[in-house]
């Protein structure tokens, strides 16, 4: 039987899954990559490097499964969004790649507004202007590095560059192109408007191209490289987001998706798009073809975690190797010692700005209650606390926006610990479940190759037949009592520190 291959051109990783063509997981392979950070809230990577990353995936996938690329069907991919490649004319790349937690372009959003006005992009780009996001990081390259903006020709996403790669087709896959700002989302086209408002040529934007279309063929050199058949078909595939949500069978309008990657993110799909007066929720186009979804994000959901495990996680680190064990495994055993509240102390996991609701790139980490007895455990269960109730905001902006749900899917690394499960769905007061396949982004964008070429009919209907609940997490009544009153206090903490989180930019010159 025939593989499909998603390939997650994720941050803190690349990851290659095959997948059968019934639906069946074969293996997968995760390759790290590096982030570099040159400057306080700079976040960039180069995309030699996922390049690299993606070659040594595709091969190491083949090779673990034992295949050989004449029995991959079709490539779907999937990948970090909002993240800026910078092309010049002969395709060479100018620059790293801004990523989508960098927090340098706080003067670019306010130009935005000014250019095109808040309301009218929310009308058309669905979306306020924030941080994250792609066109800001162009303003930005135009603004503090005219010789590089001078040179740019083609502006993708990391996921499209790889396709590119691969097939020597330069588009960019509506899903993704929906986090640029430069798209009229309702329309499903690149948006005349706001790039003659913003002065950018509208040269600089790659065909579109629907999830599930084939972009063209892995080509001979690429098929030498990576091991894949030439003339394999690739298709556009999704963001990360998007294709989390079809790995997790989010693909109807009620259904919602709590992912626990490096960022967290509260999706709901929706079959008609909303277009948002106010907030920092997100309204993006979903892989199912034109259908929307609308999201909340938590810029560091699982980098908080990871952060707490490489600073004050080192012991468990060693034991964990010691015992050919987990070191999450250990910190999460620590945790559930302490109590919920953990004991008094308050964690904002705002460590790379904050996105929903806020939306303050100034915005930075902070423990608040700290006394002498707080130990480890109460650290790191506070952690965990602290980002459930970032997802309590992101699900109070949704229901606002509509989203009547009672339950969420919840996929991503994160969704692994058992603890974390039960603190979500108490502080959030959601039925948390769990999915039979928890390899998230990648396994959407292997079901979306398999529509391209025809192995399924419809995006819904594969992940409809694939994915299933295997359990569900209620929120615990005792611990809903605990969360809602230090929710309360959580919620108070952010304008406190509002005026302070400028006075440290500026002191840091950030
Ligand atoms: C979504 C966002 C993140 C990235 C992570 O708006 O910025 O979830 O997609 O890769």
């Amino acid at each position: 039987m025939a593989y499909l291959l998603g390939l997650d051109i994720g941050t803190s990783g690349i990851k290659a899954l095959l997948v059968r063509e019934d639906g069946r997981l074969a293996a997968s392979h995760l390759e790290e990559n590096p982030i570099a950070s040159p400057k306080p809230g700079w976040s960039e990577q180069e995309p030699a490097d996922l390049w690299k990353n993606t070659v040594r995936a595709i091969q190491g996938v083949l090779a673990r499964e034992g295949i050989s690329g004449e029995d991959v069907r079709a490539v779907g991919l999937s990948g970090q969004m909002h993240s800026s490649v910078f092309l010049d004319e002969h395709m060479r790349v100018i620059r790293p790649a801004i990523l989508w937690n960098d927090t340098r372009t706080a003067e670019q959003c306010r130009e935005m507004e000014d250019r095109v006005g808040s309301q009218r992009l929310r009308q058309v780009a669905a979306n306020p202007a924030l941080d994250g996001f792609t066109a800001p990081k162009v303003l930005w390259l135009r603004r503090h590095e005219p010789d590089n903006f001078s040179r740019l020709r083609h502006l993708v996403l990391p996921k499209d560059y790889i396709r590119w790669l691969l097939t020597g087709e330069l588009n960019m896959e509506i899903s993704d192109a929906a986090g640029t700002l430069l798209l009229d989302v309702r329309a499903g086209q690149w948006s005349q408007e706001i790039c003659s408002a913003l002065d950018l040529p509208m040269s600089i934007l790659p065909k579109l191209l629907q999830s599930s279309e084939v972009a063209g063929g892995i080509t001979a050199d690429m098929a030498a490289e990576t091991g894949l058949k030439a003339g394999t078909p690739v298709v556009g595939g999704g963001a990360d987001n998007a294709c989390g949500a079809v790995g997790s069978g989010v693909v109807k309008p009620g259904r919602a998706m709590i992912s626990l990657g490096t960022s967290g993110v509260m999706l709901a799909h929706l079959q008609q798009p909303r277009i948002l007066e106010q907030g920092t929720v997100h309204m993006f186009r979903s892989a199912v073809l034109d259908e929307f979804y609308m999201m909340g994000v938590v810029l560091s959901a699982g980098l908080s975690y990871g952060w707490l495990r490489d600073t004050i996680g080192g012991p468990e680190r060693i034991v964990a190797e010691a015992l050919g064990s987990d070191p999450y495994t250990l910190l999460s055993e620590e945790a559930a010692r302490s109590t919920p509240g953990s004991r008094g102390l308050v964690f904002l996991p705002y460590l790379t700005g904050e996105r929903t609701p806020h939306g303050d790139p100034q915005a930075r980490g902070v423990f608040f209650g700290l006394d002498p007895s707080h130990g480890r455990g109460d650290m790191v269960r506070s952690v965990l606390e602290g980002t459930a109730f970032a997802f309590r905001d992101c699900l109070g902006l949704l229901r606002a926006a509509g989203w009547q749900g009672t339950t969420a899917r919840i996929i991503g690394g994160g969704a692994r610990s058992p603890l974390w499960r039960s603190i979500i769905a108490s502080t959030t007061q959601v039925t948390v479940e769990t999915i039979n396949i928890d390899e998230g982004p990648a396994f959407g964008a292997a079901l979306l190759a398999g529509v391209g070429v025809g192995s399924f009919s419809n995006v819904g209907e594969a992940a409809d037949s694939f994915v299933s609940i295997t359990g569900t997490v209620e929120p615990n009544p005792q611990w809903m009592t605990v969360y809602d009153e230090y929710y309360q206090l959580y919620k108070e903490l952010y304008p406190a520190l509002k005026g302070s989180y400028s006075r440290l930019a500026e002191i840091t010159g950030r």
